[in-house]
């Protein structure tokens, strides 16, 4: 009876970590490979050479030991790299698998990376500083260098559980499911999740995996590889959100992946090309793109509000290689944080990286010094605008983003009651502006939470920027909702009182507190409603 008891108590706990799609909506996520993130005390900081494809010496524990720079950046999450037992054995020709994606006995714990107490310590601390906990699985495929490995090494130890060897066609959707993916240098057999004892066997792995480490969500590595049908009572017995990779660019032919047939979310790949059509300097320049990503997600995805949004990851190359000018950077990050979908970071974003493609996108973080850079600062900023949003106004997180201006080289963005105001111009002053109109009154108040400058809406709803500082984001938020953010002097206790003065008798009632300590240093046009950066 007590036995019965201890263990319902120890149900109740466990399900109290995991997080489900609801919680992790609002959440922001950090991406980390753990063999990059943080050296140990005493290791030499430039020994690391990302060309080599070798290990660094990164691991859980001095992930758990510099957790205060992701959580002073405003993040609610992280997500790491694979945390199971990886290849073993002599240099490939792509390196060695300090990326933890090259699936060995995936029963077992990477002890590169620490122990299984030191999972546990990493996943506590977490939890102590109210953040969540993804972990990167890869139950698609193990790694092999040859076409007959010894499947004794696997976790599946018997032929049928393994798809017969081929290449994939990326033109037939059976082959991308079945065959292998890697090449003739370092192949990875496609693991057979058809089969029944592979599926319930995968189902009590992860069930424990969640359990024993406490772990609030998994991102799973080539989901669009695996037979749809796969997911739902894989992720069902995890108990927690799944995000999938599914490497698709084209709306249509993601958006099948996210729903109750298949998985909670994706990663948003159309959107992240979108976002480097729209605004990679040099570039298409099209923010068409964006505007026509932005229509066909909500039409065809599920769920837009749920899926990840990224600028980098370990797949592709880091934005600063596709893109030279910062002010691209800091106008689709506001993007990724302000739209719809759960902004995700790649360590080294902040720090402006610029490696290329696999393997110089995975490049070590400890040579930045970890330095307060000023993309450092506006994520700061950017999350923390949203953890407030997230809790504080009236479901701003579910409110649909809707496009409300397009221009060749601007566009504003509003959800909820946020506007963002974006362009493509980069950082050279230009003789442009962007008009927007407003759904708000005349008069307006609204403070651009980026510059911390007021803005008061002119006529028509009309809100001008003009770039002649540059091509700098604008962020507007009604200056009376910021009350309790932190944000540009207001306080971060709702209900503190605070000088405030209205704008003028035009004004419409309640919404026209100004900050005292601000009108001086601002200028606003109050008959255009522009703003001229200078
Ligand atoms: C698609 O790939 C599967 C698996 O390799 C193969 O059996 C099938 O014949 C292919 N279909 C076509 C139309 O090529
Ligand atoms: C810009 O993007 C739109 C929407 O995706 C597309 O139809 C159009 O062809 C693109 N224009 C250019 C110049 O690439
Ligand atoms: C892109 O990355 C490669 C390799 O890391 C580097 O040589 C090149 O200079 C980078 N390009 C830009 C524009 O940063
Ligand atoms: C980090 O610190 C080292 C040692 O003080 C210095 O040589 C290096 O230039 C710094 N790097 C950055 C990016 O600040
Ligand atoms: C980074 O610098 C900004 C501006 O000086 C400061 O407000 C912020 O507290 C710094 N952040 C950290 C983590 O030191
Ligand atoms: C929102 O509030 C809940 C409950 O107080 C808290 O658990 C969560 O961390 C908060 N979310 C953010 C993003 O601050
Ligand atoms: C601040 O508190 C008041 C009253 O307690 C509440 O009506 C309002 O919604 C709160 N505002 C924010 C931004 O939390
Ligand atoms: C900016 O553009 C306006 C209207 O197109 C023009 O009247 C003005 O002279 C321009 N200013 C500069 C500094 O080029
Ligand atoms: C007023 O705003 C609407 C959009 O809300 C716009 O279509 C119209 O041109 C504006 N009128 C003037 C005079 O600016
Ligand atoms: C602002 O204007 C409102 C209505 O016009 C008035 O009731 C209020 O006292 C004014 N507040 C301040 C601080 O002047």
């Amino acid at each position: 009876m007590a036995l019965v008891h201890f263990l319902f108590l120890l149900s109740i706990f466990r399900v109290a970590f995991a997080a489900t799609a609801e919680q992790w909506r609002g959440r922001s996520i950090y991406q980390i490979i753990v063999d990059r993130y943080a050296l140990p005390a005493g290791a030499d900081p430039t020994a690391c050479d990302t060309g080599k494809q070798t290990w660094c010496g990164g691991t859980w524990a001095t992930i758990k030991d510099n957790l205060d720079y992701i959580q002073d950046a405003g993040f609610t999450a992280i997500w790491i790299s694979p945390v199971n037992q990886n290849y073993i054995g002599e240099r490939t020709p792509y390196g060695d698998p300090y990326h933890g994606y090259w699936i060995q006995d995936i029963s077992q714990l990477n002890d590169r990376f620490g122990s299984a107490d030191d999972l546990k310590a990493l996943s506590d601390e977490v939890h102590r500083r109210g953040m969540y906990l993804m972990v990167d699985v890869v139950v698609n495929n193990v790694m092999a260098l040859s076409q007959n490995p010894d499947l004794t090494k696997f976790m599946f130890k018997e032929q049928e559980q393994y798809h017969p060897y081929c290449s994939v066609d990326y033109t037939n959707l059976t082959s991308e499911q079945d065959c292998w993916l890697g090449d003739t240098n370092v192949y990875l057999p496609d693991v057979n999740t058809q089969d029944s004892t592979v599926v319930s066997t995968y189902q009590s792995w992860i069930k424990d995996l969640v359990q024993t480490y406490n772990i609030d969500g998994l991102r799973i590595d080539a989901a669009k590889h695996v037979n749809t049908d796969f997911w739902p009572q894989f992720c069902g017995a995890a108990g927690v959100f799944c995000i999938g990779e599914v490497y698709e660019t084209e709306v249509d032919n993601c958006s099948p992946y996210q729903g109750p047939q298949a998985l909670d979310s994706v990663l948003n790949y159309p959107m992240y090309a979108a976002l480097v059509d729209g605004f990679a300097i040099p570039g298409a320049l099209n923010l068409s793109a964006i505007a026509d990503t932005m229509a066909q997600s909500k039409q065809k995805f599920k769920d837009p509000g749920l899926l990840g949004n990224f600028l980098e990851n370990h797949d592709v190359p880091r934005w600063g290689n596709l893109s030279v000018d910062p002010q691209s950077l800091y106008n689709a990050m506001a993007f990724t944080f302000m739209s719809d979908g759960i902004p995700i970071v790649y360590y080294g974003q902040e720090q402006y990286f610029y490696g290329a493609s696999d393997p110089y996108n995975r490049e070590p973080l400890w040579p930045s010094n970890y330095t307060n850079t000023t993309a450092y600062q506006m994520i700061t900023t950017l999350n923390q605008l949203r953890n407030f949003l997230v809790n504080s106004t009236d479901d701003w997180l579910h409110s649909e983003a809707q496009l409300l201006t397009t221009t060749p080289h601007g566009m504003s963005v509003m959800k909820g009651n946020v506007i963002s105001i974006l362009t493509n111009i980069g950082s050279p002053p230009a003789n442009t502006s962007i008009a927007v109109y407003t759904p708000f009154e005349n008069n307006f108040a609204t403070t651009d939470i980026l510059s911390c400058r007021q803005w008061a809406v002119g006529s028509n709803g009309t809100v001008e920027v003009q770039y002649t500082r540059g091509g700098e984001p604008v962020i507007l938020v009604p200056s009376d909702h910021l009350q309790g953010s932190g944000l540009c002097g207001y306080s971060a206790q709702n209900g503190s009182s605070k000088a405030a003065a209205n704008v003028s008798s035009g004004a419409a009632a309640g919404f026209s507190r100004f900050d005292a300590m601000m009108t001086s240093a601002v200028l606003v046009l109050l008959s255009l409603g522009s703003f001229v950066f200078n």
